[in-house]
C-alpha cells in the first residue's frame, strides 16, 4: 500500500475563535475510497478545505504524494480535484467551455480527447453545448464532476456528493465514483448518511467535533463492533434460564416469554444451530424467531453520541425488524 495523502497533527481554529479541528492525522492510500462520516458541523468540510487549500491550517501539515500543501503548493493542488459541497457553476457558459478552463487553470495543455472521455464517462457528452444554466440540477452535479476531473487529478474529493439528491441520482453518483476507482482514481468522500459509507467505502473514518474517532476497514469494522441479537418468542414463558443452558449467554425478555442471544456477528451460523439444538434438548420451544444486526448505524451513534445512554442503547441491537437480518 502506499500513502498518497498525509495528514499530521492538522488543527483548525477559524477566526471568530471557534476551533473545528483538533490535531487531526490520517493517511489516505493510493486507489482506496476513503468516507470520512460524521454529523453537520463535524469539521468534514473545513478538513476538506485546508487539503484542497481553501482554507489556512492553524497547525500542522499536509502532503499529498509527497508534496506540501504550503510549501509546494502548485504541486499538491495539480494532484487534487474538489467537487465542492455547494453548487457553484458558471451559470452562462458551455459545459464544454467550463470543463475545458479548469483544465487550464491548472496549466495542462488542452486535450479535447480527454475532455470529450470524462464527459461522455459523466453522460454529458449529449450536453456539451448546452449552457449550464438549463442543466437539471443532477446534471449539474456531474459539470462540478467533470470539472475536478478535468486536469486529471490523483484524489478526487467529494464533498457530501449525494446531499440532497434523489434515489436514482444517488446510485448514479455511486456508480460513478466506482468508476472513477476503477480507473486509479483515490476518493475521499464526505458523508453523513451512514448508508453512504457503508456502501461505498474501502476504509471509514468517523469524525466529530473536529476530532477522528475512528479510522478502520470497513469490513473490520462490521465485524469489530457489530453484534448480532436472535430472540425466541417461547412457547410456554420461562421464570427462569435452565442450568442446562448456563453456558450460552441467554437473557429472558418479555416476562419470560421471550428468549434473547447476543453474540458476535463474525462466528454466527454453527452457534445458532447449536443453540437451537441445546434448546430442543432443554425441551424449550418456540413459535418465533428474528434476528436483528447491530448496523453501522448503531456503532456511529454510539461513537459520536455524548450522551452515555444512547450510546449504551446502541451498542446493544434494537428491536428486531420483522425478522430482517441486516
Ligand atoms: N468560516 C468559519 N468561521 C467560523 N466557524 C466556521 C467557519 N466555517 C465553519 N465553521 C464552523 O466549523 C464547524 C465545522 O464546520 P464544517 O467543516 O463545515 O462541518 P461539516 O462539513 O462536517 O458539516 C461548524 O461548527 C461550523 O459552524
Ligand atoms: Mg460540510
Amino acid at each position: 500500500m502506499q500513502t498518497i495523502l498525509s495528514v499530521e497533527n492538522l488543527s483548525k481554529v477559524y477566526a471568530s475563535g471557534f476551533r473545528a479541528l483538533t490535531r487531526i492525522n490520517l493517511d489516505i492510500q493510493r486507489g482506496e475510497i476513503f468516507a470520512l462520516l460524521g454529523p453537520n458541523g463535524a469539521g468534514k468540510t473545513t478538513l476538506i478545505s485546508i487539503i484542497c487549500g481553501i482554507v489556512n491550517a492553524s497547525e500542522g501539515s499536509v502532503r499529498v504524494a509527497g508534496h506540501d500543501i504550503v510549501t509546494d503548493y502548485r504541486a499538491a493542488r495539480s494532484l487534487i480535484g474538489l467537487v465542492p459541497q455547494e453548487l457553484t457553476t458558471d451559470a452562462f457558459e458551455t459545459v464544454w467551455a467550463t470543463v475545458s478552463f479548469s483544465r487550464g487553470l491548472f496549466g495542462k495543455p488542452t486535450n479535447p480527447a480527454y475532455v470529450e472521455r470524462v464527459l461522455r464517462d459523466l453522460s454529458l457528452w449529449e450536453k456539451r453545448n448546452n449552457k449550464i444554466i438549463t442543466l437539471s440540477g443532477g446534471m449539474k452535479r456531474r459539470v462540478l464532476i467533470a470539472k475536478a476531473l478535468a486536469h486529471e487529478p490523483q484524489v478526487l474529493f467529494l464533498d457530501e456528493p449525494t446531499a440532497g439528491v434523489d434515489v436514482e441520482l444517488r446510485r448514479d453518483m455511486w456508480e460513478l465514483v466506482r468508476g472513477l476507482k476503477a480507473n486509479g482514481v483515490t476518493i475521499i468522500l464526505t458523508t453523513h448518511y451512514i448508508d453512504e459509507a457503508e456502501e461505498m467505502a474501502d476504509r471509514i473514518g468517523v469524525i466529530n467535533a473536529g476530532e477522528i474517532m475512528l479510522v478502520e476497514h470497513k469490513d473490520a469494522l462490521m465485524r469489530k463492533l457489530g453484534r448480532k441479537q436472535l430472540t425466541l418468542q417461547l412457547e410456554t414463558p420461562l421464570s427462569a434460564i435452565p442450568a442446562a443452558l448456563d453456558n450460552w449467554r441467554l437473557e429472558l425478555a418479555d416476562g419470560g416469554a421471550e428468549l434473547t442471544y447476543t453474540y458476535d456477528a463474525e462466528n454466527e451460523r454453527n452457534d445458532i444451530i447449536a443453540l437451537l439444538k441445546s434448546l430442543s434438548e432443554a425441551g424449550i420451544g418456540f413459535s418465533d424467531l428474528q434476528t436483528k444486526q447491530s448496523s453501522l448505524e448503531d456503532i456511529f451513534v454510539s461513537l459520536v453520541s455524548k450522551d452515555p445512554a444512547a450510546a449504551a442503547r446502541s451498542a446493544a441491537p434494537s428491536v428486531a425488524e420483522n425478522g430482517k437480518d441486516r
